[in-house]
């Protein structure tokens, strides 16, 4: 046999991608760990094991330090390089920031044990990835420049090709074709890779989801066009919203010219310990198990579909999720195709659930959904709907420079504002991205969470959790000193939190969704004065971020009172009223449900 062998090299995602996908970014470092060593000796070409919403999930839910983990990972993985992904100008955030925290962001991953960096833009303007390339080069990294793939009436091969040849001379080292919502078809996969093989010398890595069910066809395909690399899922953590199992590439190939040469024994072990790993996580599987065609149309990425399930689970409104995967390719198509991918898939996903919630289309318009019209994510594909761009439009200028062009450096500022309770280099930088979330995760760092519900917060905590997790999905049992009560409102269930112990003087801690307080008097909620008082109320669940106005405040009709936090986005509350701001009746911090009473105005 006249055969060369060129092994298929396979990069594992089961750190991060598999479960960003199908357990909402949950795992823990404690899970990853015991298994470590082993997955070092398999061979694989990397270990995708950090970036994405691994970041925010580590200190919003996990109470664990996200550079502390990679750390630990790389300790126990010394020969199997560790890989991030990284949204380029955003890092691991959701806004753009200066290039001086990019760098040094860059910079500190590399020094905790990070080697691959697959960096992408979401709207695949490639000018919000230069400064994250470069800065990975210099420190001696490999880049990965990414093709954000998508389907639209405006992504051709074409435009794909000469993303690649732009990606080449920027420096990269392979080129991704990241499918990040399984929208490949063989018939696409094809002629993409064929394509990109006659145009570019450096290697292919293809990086897809199976929600389709298309992502074993399709890889095929892209092997037999040359392929280089490929992400796969270990099996127990595969396919659905996942990724492609290990095992099958590996087991399909075996023999060939193309043999990973992976030992499928050493395979099943670790398939194995995920399998219990797993159940640990059950509360938060998606729904999204088998193969779901419907998503070729609705184009929404395997983790955005999960993330969307628990956001609307947490606010009783998971009976909406159909309404909503119907919104999100409207709202796409008005923002001009933007593809779907961190952040523009929180973007329009969580303004397709504005949407529908309030019943009324851009009713309410997140901050963010604001800045994508006003381009400061970058240059969209496509034109933005009239009717969208006036409303948003309206005072101010639609800019086309690089977004960050116009940031001036905010390392000094983030140190000052971080102030002590930041420890390192590394705390600044998690404060750089998550500003809120980062101080009070420094307040509960190394103290235990109440075992029963990972994911509520520290109840004592002395720390405003402002963007607190939601309530844990029907707690068995509270934290100690409080007590779980499941209250039922207009025929819905809420699960409320009520603090006993000592150090909990006030009831109602952040992370329980307070009963509608029209429907139920519920102690917590009633004001004490009325009369001539006009009440500014909740447009929306979420939790206060930021309140715009003290008592005694002149306020007229339309200004910003409150800024509330909801799935990750900010969104602005108006006051429908004029006058004088009499109560503020919520503290920053505070979960609200629609129709709460915030500010009364008399
Ligand atoms: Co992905």
């Amino acid at each position: 046999m006249n055969k060369t062998p060129n092994p298929l090299k396979v990069t594992e995602v089961v750190l991060r991608d598999a479960h960003q996908s199908l357990l909402a970014t949950r795992m823990k470092t404690e899970d990853m760990l015991p298994i470590a060593e082993k997955l070092d000796a398999v061979g694989y070409f990397s270990l995708e094991a950090w970036g994405g919403a691994t970041f925010d999930t580590c200190i919003r839910f996990l109470n664990e330090d996200p550079w502390e983990r990679a750390r630990q990972l790389k300790k126990k993985i010394p020969n199997t390089p560790l890989q991030m992904l990284l949204r380029g100008q955003n890092c691991v955030g959701y806004r753009h920031y200066a290039d001086d925290i990019v760098e040094r962001f860059v910079k500190q991953s590399y020094e905790v044990g990070i080697e691959i960096f697959r960096i992408f833009d979401a709207l695949n303007d490639l000018r919000n990835i230069e400064v994250a390339v470069k800065a990975a080069k210099k420190c001696g990294g490999t880049v990965e420049g990414c093709i954000s793939y998508t389907v639209s009436p405006l992504h051709n091969i074409e435009l794909y090709l000469k993303m690649a040849r732009d990606l080449v001379d920027m420096g990269s080292d392979i080129i991704c074709i990241k499918d990040m919502a399984g929208l490949l078809t063989p018939q696409m996969t094809t002629p993409l890779v064929r394509e990109l093989k006659k145009t570019i010398k450096i290697p292919i890595h293809l990086h897809s989801h199976s929600t389709t069910g298309l992502a074993g066809m399709n890889i095929q395909c892209a092997i037999d066009e040359g392929l280089d690399m490929v992400d796969t899922a270990i099996s127990t953590l595969s396919m659905g919203t996942s990724h492609y199992a290990t095992e099958c590439v590996v087991a399909a190939l075996q023999g060939t010219p193309r043999d990973t040469g992976l030992d499928l024994e050493a395979l099943e072990e670790i398939a194995d310990y995920f399998k219990e790993v797993r159940k640990h996580y059950a509360q938060f599987e998606s729904n999204f198990v088998g193969v779901d065609i419907n998503i070729l149309k609705s184009q929404i990425p395997g983790g955005m579909i999960s993330n969307m399930e628990n956001q609307l689970r947490d606010q009783n409104a998971l009976d909406k999720l159909d309404e909503v995967l119907e919104e999100v390719p409207r709202v796409r198509k008005d923002l001009g195709y933007p593809p779907l991918v961190t952040p523009s898939s929180q973007i329009v996903g969580s303004q397709a659930t504005l949407n529908v919630l309030t019943g009324e289309r851009y009713k309410i318009i997140t901050k963010e959904t604001r800045e994508c019209v006003l381009g400061k994510y970058g240059k969209l594909p496509g034109e933005i709907d009239p009717d969208l761009l006036e409303k948003v439009a309206k005072d101010q200028k639609v800019i086309d420079c690089r977004p960050a062009d116009l940031l001036v450096p905010e390392w000094d500022s983030i140190v000052e504002e971080a102030g002590n309770d930041a420890k390192t280099d590394e705390d600044r930088l998690t404060y750089a991205m998550f500003p809120k979330v980062a101080l009070s995760f420094f307040q509960t760092r190394g103290k235990p969470l109440p075992e029963a519900a990972p994911p509520a917060p520290a109840p004592a905590s002395e720390s405003a959790p402002a963007a607190a997790p939601k309530a844990a999905p029907a707690p068995a049992a509270a934290a100690s000193g409080s007590a779980v009560y499941t209250v039922t409102v207009n025929g819905k269930s809420y699960s409320v939190q009520i603090g006993t112990g000592a150090g909990t003087p006030a009831p109602a801690p952040a992370a329980a969704p307070t009963p509608q307080p029209a429907a139920a008097p519920a102690p917590a909620a009633a004001p004490s004065s009325n009369g001539s008082n006009k009440a500014v109320t909740s447009p929306l669940p979420g939790s206060v971020f930021a309140v715009k106005c003290k008592v005694g405040d002149q306020v007229n009709e339309g200004d910003t009172v409150m800024i509330l936090e909801s799935m990750k986005m900010e969104t602005e509350v108006h006051t429908p009223h004029s006058g004088t701001v009499n109560s503020i009746l919520v503290q920053e911090g505070a979960n609200v449900q629609t129709g709460d009473e915030l500010i009364h105005i008399s």
